[in-house]
């Protein structure tokens, strides 16, 4: 970027007066959700924009003062008891709020504004069952909400809440709830009462982990028209939901109930398209309870203990659909009685876990309509070739989990449609004839090599789409047929040892977009040569994430691929031999990696170098990597670091090369960058560690470093420290803006003008009671006559300064007409508000000019940080060395001039050229 659009911009971000880090809350843009995911399971809402997880709240208006106006998902977490009227109107734009605050009330008016949001929730410790109260009035403003939440806090049974008209979705969870009936206390919206309106309408009303739940008064939701109900963990008979009252019902879900049987009645009352009954103890379906059940499109009974099927199940439910059996014991699923009569519309079938050992021929032979069968996680050995018969549209076949030995030649062939297969965990043996794998239709597929016999090659459907590969250890080099895979977008690779003889990926899966090598070796895609580079280099391949590739080698270095987007590292340590690395030895060349996730992988060390070959970087996200060093190269580097930068439960190391790292978190404007979790140091070696990283480090790093860090942060956060500065010295800001104004047309006047002539030599900024210091030190042996003196030409505020002429503009103009601007600092110049000024314009004019004057910066004693109020932040521009401490003994004093005189050198002041 240049500087002149540099400029403008920097004077737009000056009312803020530090980085938009905030230390509790994580903000993070919905579409990179997934990479922090974790700290955001209270509103995993992916769909909105840009949100912020708040963790630790004990002063809501404290933590949300950090917080951007612009967010649309916000969740909280901490203890706040109340929340005050206006709580969030300063968020017009939310759509998600989620609060984990132990509130126990919401004073009227607490949602005022929030007009777009359109989910809410309470949530609450399960067990704690602490009481909410909210006002009737409290959600009135929220016009577009359409979820509501309320998870763990117990509500009033008398709080006649007025519920908004767009309300969709309604979970009262984890509560006091006992009798459903004391909803319309709560809500008195929902049933048809006093008010002659429209019956009320809910998509999902939700009381699931309600445990206290047993009651369903009759009659107590009249009128309600629901699409589901769920009661999955509560204690109520399902059948009891029939005597409610409610007008509609399309969907029952009771999981793990106190459940016995089927509720046929509720099923043939209501006309349920679905029911979901999984994990109740109900074993038997008796015929009466069957013939209930005609309306049923799903019906899901997984885990219920049932041994037999009853016979005529599909016949009894003729709409039927999707049906759910994994989890039971059904050894001979006598699904088709009869051959051909009592075709069954069944699209969906699961049969997983029932220990199933053989499939009699017919087994499937009344389903045409079969699409999906779900028959993993059984005992089955092999498949006789009629079983398939009549699966003319099955597309989806899952045998993972079996003991499956041995196919027929053609096993496939009776499935002329399929498209995904699925043999994980299988004995199965591959047969390169042709017809193995059935028809072209098929592209998913999920398979393990058998780890003996191990033959050579490996055919594989051409036409594959997906691929998901696993291996066991110690297999020999698998060489591929057909060579080429023109279709393959997906590859999966896990199992640590399979290798594949691919000698030019790029040539075998031209379409390849996404890679994921789980539990591998990644040394199976590196180079062996010394370079260690990632073999597979892939045009298109816009994701790769490696998993658990271990090795006490060098890492592989990834690079070299054009198109790739998201990179995922995780668990790379060898846990035998950790070793420490560095970011650039993971990544290089990478030029459209828009998010880099790592964790686990041993960094230990970050900079700038990494970040050069990653220019499209976005995000990085750090988990669980230990004792990190930031170098601070990064400084210089930060107008070009990563928007966000997240380092979650990853202990910054306890040394003084870190120490930069807070003021830098701090003040920029530019990175959001978010450290989370214990950061902690010893107080000495050997101690338990309870000391925070950052007061440690300010209390333990010599005051060199604190030399070096005030001579090297971040200019662009200089600009905004400096404005209190000028506020202190009674300057309101105009004057600043207008020199930084002037300097910015001198700059660009100034531009491409690289042979222009200086009025002066070296531009000193001083104070007045350092005065005699310089008249009587430097002036002499600056401007001197060679070769005492350097013959040099200075600028002296009060001695050069045009009369008559504004400061600022005096200052201005002086130092952008010299070559190097000398500041002479101690602790009197650090008090003056002129020095601060000149001292800040020179590092002003150090950004915004194309070939800026140099700086150098002369100490007449030693000054602490803590007489360096804000300048610590200075000028990150300066190069390490531009400073000198102007020494009390004089045989010392030689050496500083030496250090003048090759810096005024350095900046090529010959002694031929100057006028
Ligand atoms: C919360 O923080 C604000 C601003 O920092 C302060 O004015 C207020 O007193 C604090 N409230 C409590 C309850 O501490
Ligand atoms: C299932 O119910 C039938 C009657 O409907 C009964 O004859 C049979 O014994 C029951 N089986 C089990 C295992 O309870
Ligand atoms: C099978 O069909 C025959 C007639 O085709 C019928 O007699 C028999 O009862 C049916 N069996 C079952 C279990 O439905
Ligand atoms: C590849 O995987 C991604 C995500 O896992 C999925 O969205 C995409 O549809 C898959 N592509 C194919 C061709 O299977
Ligand atoms: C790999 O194949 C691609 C496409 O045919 C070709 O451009 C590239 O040069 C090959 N690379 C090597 C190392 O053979």
């Amino acid at each position: 970027m240049g500087w002149h659009s540099l400029l403008p911009g920097l004077l737009l971000c000056l009312p803020l007066a530090t980085g938009w880090t905030t230390s509790k809350c994580l903000l993070t843009e919905g579409s990179q959700l997934p990479l922090v995911s974790r700290y955001f399971s209270l509103c995993p809402v992916s769909q909105v924009s840009f949100l912020a997880t708040c963790l630790s709240v004990t002063n809501l208006t404290q933590t949300l003062a950090a917080v951007p106006r612009t967010i649309e998902g916000l969740c909280l977490s901490g203890s706040v008891s109340s929340l005050p009227p206006d709580a969030f109107s300063a968020f017009p734009r939310l759509k998600f709020l989620g609060l984990n605050l132990h509130l126990t009330q919401l004073l009227p008016g607490a949602l005022r504004g929030l007009g777009q949001l359109q989910k809410l929730s309470f949530v609450d410790h399960p067990l704690k069952k602490n009481p909410l109260f909210l006002p009737p009035e409290a959600f009135a403003d929220l016009i577009s909400l359409q979820r509501l939440y309320i998870s763990g806090p117990c509500l009033n049974k008398k709080a006649g809440i007025r519920l908004p008209r767009s309300l969709q979705w309604l979970a009262i969870k984890n509560g006091c709830l006992q009798d459903v009936g004391e909803l319309a206390g709560m809500f008195p919206d929902l049933v048809q009462g006093s008010s002659s309106r429209d019956p009320w309408t809910l998509h999902m009303l939700d009381l699931s982990f309600s445990q206290g739940l047993t009651m369903a008064s009759p009659g107590s939701l009249q009128g309600l028209q629901l699409e589901t109900l769920n009661l999955d963990r509560t204690r109520l008979e399902a059948a009891k939901v029939k005597a409610l009252g409610l007008q509609k019902l399309d969907i029952l879900s009771a999981q793990l109930t106190a459940m016995a049987e089927l509720p046929a009645e509720a099923v043939a009352h209501f006309k349920l398209q679905e029911l979901n009954v999984g994990s109740n103890k109900i074993r038997n379906i008796s015929q009466e309870a069957l013939a209930s059940c005609r309306s049923l499109k799903i019906l899901n009974l997984p885990s219920t203990g049932l041994s037999k099927l009853p016979p005529g199940l599909l016949a009894a439910m003729p709409r039927l659909q999707r049906l759910n059996l994994a989890g039971n014991q059904v050894q001979s699923p006598t699904l088709c009685m009869n051959e051909t009569r009592d075709v069954s519309g069944l699209m969906t079938l699961n049969l997983a876990s029932n220990g199933l050992r053989v499939l009699p021929p017919g087994t499937f032979s009344c389903l045409p309509h079969l699409r999906e069968l779900l028959l993993q996680d059984n005992q089955l050995l092999s498949l006789e070739g009629q079983i398939f018969q009549n699966l003319q549209q099955l597309e989806t076949l899952n045998l993972d989990k079996n003991p499956l030995l041995n196919l027929g030649k053609n096993w496939l062939t009776a499935l002329p449609a399929l498209t995904t297969l699925s043999l994980l965990d299988t004995q199965i043996s591959l047969s390169p004839d042709p017809g193995f794998w059935g028809a072209e239709t098929l592209h998913t597929l999920k398979l393990n090599l058998p780890s003996l016999p191990a033959p050579a090659v490996l055919s594989l459907p051409m036409y594959l789409t997906s691929l998901e590969l696993h291996a066991a250890s110690g297999l020999k080099h698998w060489k591929l047929s057909p060579n080429v895979f023109p279709f393959l977008e997906n590859l999966t690779i896990g199992g640590r040892g399979l290798r594949l003889e691919v000698q030019n990926a790029s040539e075998v899966f031209p379409a390849l977009r996404q890679l994921s090598l789980l539990q591998n070796s990644l040394e199976a895609f590196c180079s062996q040569d010394t370079s260690n580079i990632f073999l597979w280099q892939l045009p298109k391949l816009q994701s790769l994430k490696i998993w658990g590739a271990g090795s006490h080698s060098r890492p592989c270095l990834i690079t070299g691929l054009p198109s790739l987007q998201l990179l995922k590292l995780e668990s790379l340590q060898s846990i035998t031999q950790p070793r420490a690395v560095q970011l650039e030895e993971l990544v290089g060349e990478l030029p459209q990696l828009q998010a880099l996730q790592l964790s686990n992988t041993g960094l230990k060390s970050l900079s700038a170098t990494a970040f050069q070959r990653l220019a499209s970087l976005r995000v990085l996200a750090l988990y669980t990597e230990k004792d990190l060093v930031l170098h601070d190269s990064l400084r210089e580097y930060s107008p070009q670091m990563p928007k966000y930068i997240y380092i979650l439960h990853s202990p910054l190391a306890c040394q003084c090369a870190n120490a930069w790292v807070e003021p830098w978190v701090k003040q920029s404007t530019l990175t959001y960058i978010q450290i989370l979790g214990p950061q902690l140091c010893p107080a000495e070696a050997g101690e338990p560690a309870k000391h925070s990283l950052f007061s440690f480090l300010w209390s333990h790093c010599p005051q060199t470093l604190e030399l070096k860090l005030f001579l090297a942060s971040s200019a662009l956060v200089f600009l905004l420290i400096a404005l209190p500065l000028f506020q202190e010295a009674r300057n309101s800001w105009i004057p600043y803006l207008k020199a930084l104004f002037r300097l910015w047309l001198q700059g660009r006047r100034g531009q491409g003008n690289e042979g222009k002539r200086f009025l002066f030599d070296v531009f000193v900024s001083h104070c007045r009671q350092d005065q005699g210091w310089v008249i009587e030190e430097l002036l002499s042996a600056l401007e001197g006559l060679l070769p005492a003196g350097l013959g040099l030409h200075l600028c002296l505020p009060d001695r050069d300064f045009e009369p008559g002429k504004d400061v600022v503009d005096n200052v201005v103009d002086s130092m952008v007409s010299s070559r190097v601007i000398l500041c002479v600092l101690s602790g009197q110049a650090l008090c003056d508000p002129r020095c601060r000024l000149e001292l800040h314009l020179a590092t002003s004019l150090l950004l915004a000019a194309p070939f800026p004057p140099r700086l150098l910066l002369a100490f007449l004693e030693p000054i602490s940080r803590h007489q360096l109020p804000g300048y610590h932040r200075l000028a990150r521009l300066l190069r390490r060395g531009d400073y000198c401490l102007w020494p009390e003994e004089d045989e010392r004093k030689d050496g500083f001039w030496a250090w003048l005189r090759s810096k005024l050198g350095a900046a090529r002041l010959g002694v031929g050229w100057h006028m």
